[in-house]
């Protein structure tokens, strides 16, 4: 049994700071196995806001995997956002951007999806799915195995036509045989859980989507501030939302799912 904190879109420069300190708070007693953080860590990826969230990154207590997002690229500066659109983020978080976590039950791979030439929306290439493909499928078959990208594969259910990650259905094509079970991501700031065959017809295998909503932002888009923790026991998984309440993080939803003949199943949610 492996646990995860699933935290997103932190924007940091439009943080609200009582929340930044509650979650620091929570992840700490939570003590998971690892956190996930899946991208827009700044919301100008200027300097200082890059520091903030370096800052709050090294007080996590647990192993931490993070992609950047479309926010940690910056937008006036058209000089840097050319020549250097992850310098900040290189400096102060991670030059790594192929990011694997691996122990004996879990295989966790982090892929960038943040382009300049993008701007909001965000892609994975075909360099970027090659590697992938080879790290998943060369890890053993007895791993729960997840990929993690700021953009979604997904669109969120009150917006199916959102704008999902370019590539996604090329990327979904060669990496369904290598046995992933789970996408984490963020972007939408709204939290939604659904099965990649929900969009994707082709695809033979179940594979769950999970996006999270924004932990820290003061820019909520209808929903509370909030972030995941998953318990991974196969074959159930449980998505348990924590939201902020003005006060502190409570569980406000629990979806749990069971894999059935190969397909995964919604148990329950309450
Ligand atoms: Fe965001
Ligand atoms: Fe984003």
């Amino acid at each position: 049994m492996r646990t995860v904190a699933h935290i997103s879109d932190l924007h940091f420069g439009m943080e609200d700071e009582r929340i930044v300190e509650g979650l620091s708070e929570d992840i700490a007693d939570f003590h998971p196995s690892v956190v996930v953080i899946t991208g827009d860590l700044t919301q100008r990826a200027r300097k200082k806001q890059f520091e903030a969230a370096g800052a709050f990154i090294r007080k996590i207590p647990v192993p931490c995997l993070v992609v950047p997002g479309n926010h940690d690229i910056p937008f006036y500066n058209v000089f840097r956002r050319a020549l250097q659109p992850l310098r900040g983020y290189r400096h102060s978080i991670t030059t790594d951007l192929n990011p694997v976590f691996q122990d004996d039950e879990l295989m966790i791979l982090g892929a960038n999806t943040a382009r300049a030439a993008a701007f909001k929306n965000g892609r994975i290439s075909t360099a970027q799915i090659k590697i992938l493909a080879d790290k998943f499928s060369a890890a053993s078959s007895r791993l729960f195995k997840v990929l993690v990208t700021h953009h979604s594969f997904l669109p969120p259910l009150n917006d199916p036509h959102a704008a999902l990650v370019g590539r996604g259905a090329l990327a979904v094509e060669a990496l369904e045989p290598c046995g992933i079970d789970l996408l984490l991501s963020g972007h939408y700031h709204r939290g939604t859980t659904g099965d990649l065959q929900s969009h994707y017809v082709a695809v033979k295998r179940s594979i769950l989507v999970v996006q999270a909503g924004t932990a820290t932002s003061t820019r909520t888009r209808g929903e509370s501030n909030s972030y995941d923790r998953i318990t991974i026991d196969p074959p159930d998984i449980c998505f348990d939302r924590y939201s902020w309440d003005g006060r502190r993080f409570g569980k406000t939803m629990t979806t749990r799912y069971k894999k059935v003949n190969g397909a995964w199943c919604l148990d329950r949610i309450r």
